[in-house]
């Protein structure tokens, strides 16, 4: 299959890790942007505590405007928005705004699931198989996200068993995808090969999406190797924005320009339109007063190489 799902996180990755606020406004406009690209699935906001993560406040207002568009059919039409929800507390601000998929995330140390959300591994997974409950209750998709499944900013190394026990528990309580996070940027190709072996060794490949951040600019070669290997969904972020503000030193995900650029080249469809795409990159660059990490955002415009093999 030619094909490939992105799952556009920069309204979340990306502005969780920036100090100045975006209006909800304007993060609409982001949306709308990105919706107007070709994206289907944005990730929109984080139901997290405002107190920890400043820039995801108003995440509750912004995903009502959101839908209430989608009803309205003003700006949002075949679109998936999810949000990010990080316990019960931020389940039930999910089903008070009327989403339809939420995502849940857990880490695979110790330690940085502590700094993350204050809980233990086991702890955290036992209050998602209460929510997964509720959540299959009400029809509302589940995606489940892993971190630090390359190196840990605080442990190092990561055991592959306790993601492979990670990935069952996701898939004991109905999720639908886990989305297997490079959270500091730490992989290559050799670590991405040998891990998704042992992952696809007992799930299908579609169970399982990337989530590659770049800070050690091998995000590109990682998600060409998952493809290669039969994933065909990656999460990405517009102008390669984001960094987890639990993870020291992480910068951004892998681009979405960047990402449609490569895939496009390779005759594989994203359904990515890339000049609307740099629409919303000159417009966040704009908010920020500041060029964004996107290689292809940085080429100023230039979507043609300048050279081709013929
Ligand atoms: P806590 O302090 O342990 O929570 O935080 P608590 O239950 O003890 O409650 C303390 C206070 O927080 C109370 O308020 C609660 O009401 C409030 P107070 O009485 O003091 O005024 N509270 C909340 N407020 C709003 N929304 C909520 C919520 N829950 C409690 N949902 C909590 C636990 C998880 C909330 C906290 O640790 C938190 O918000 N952490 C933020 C985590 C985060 O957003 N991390 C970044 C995203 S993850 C990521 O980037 C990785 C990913 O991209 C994949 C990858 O790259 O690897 C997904
Ligand atoms: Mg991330």
């Amino acid at each position: 299959m030619n094909k490939v799902t992105l799952v556009e996180v920069g309204l979340r990755d990306g502005l969780q890790n920036e100090s100045t606020p975006i209006s909800i406004e304007n993060r609409l406009k982001i949306a709308s942007m990105l919706q107007a690209s070709g994206l289907k699935k944005i990730e929109i906001g984080s139901f997290v505590n405002p107190k920890w993560v400043p820039s995801m406040a108003q995440s509750e207002q912004l995903t009502k405007a959101a839908l209430h568009k989608i009803s309205s059919k003003e700006f949002f039409e075949d679109i998936e928005f999810s949000v990010l929800v990080p316990n019960e507390k931020g389940f039930e601000k999910a089903l008070e705004v009327g989403v339809s998929e939420i995502a849940l995330f857990a880490s695979c140390s110790e330690s940085f699931s502590l700094k993350n959300i204050n809980s233990t591994i086991s702890e955290s997974f036992k209050k998602y198989n209460k929510i997964a409950k509720l959540a299959h209750e009400h029809k509302i998709k589940i995606r489940g996200y892993l971190s630090v499944c390359f190196g840990c900013p605080f442990e190092g190394d990561i055991n592959q068993n306790i993601i492979l026990e990670n990935v069952q528990k996701f898939k004991d309580m109905g999720v639908y995808e886990v989305s297997i996070g490079d959270t500091i940027g730490v992989a290559s190709v050799g670590d991405v090969e040998k891990l998704f072996n042992s992952l696809l060794d007992k799930n299908p490949a579609s169970f399982f999406a990337g989530h590659f951040h770049n800070t050690r600019g091998q995000a590109l070669v990682n998600i060409l190797k998952s493809y290669q290997l039969g994933l065909r969904v990656f999460d990405t972020s517009i102008g390669g924005l984001g960094g987890c503000p639990y993870a020291p030193g992480a910068t951004g995900n892998v681009a979405t320009e960047d990402v449609v650029y490569m895939f496009d080249n390779m005759g594989i469809e994203s359904g990515v339109q890339l000049d609307l795409l740099l629409n919303a990159n000159h417009f966040i660059s704009q908010l920020f007063q500041r060029k964004l990490p996107a290689a292809v955002g940085l080429s100023n415009g230039k979507l043609q190489p300048l050279g081709k093999v013929k």
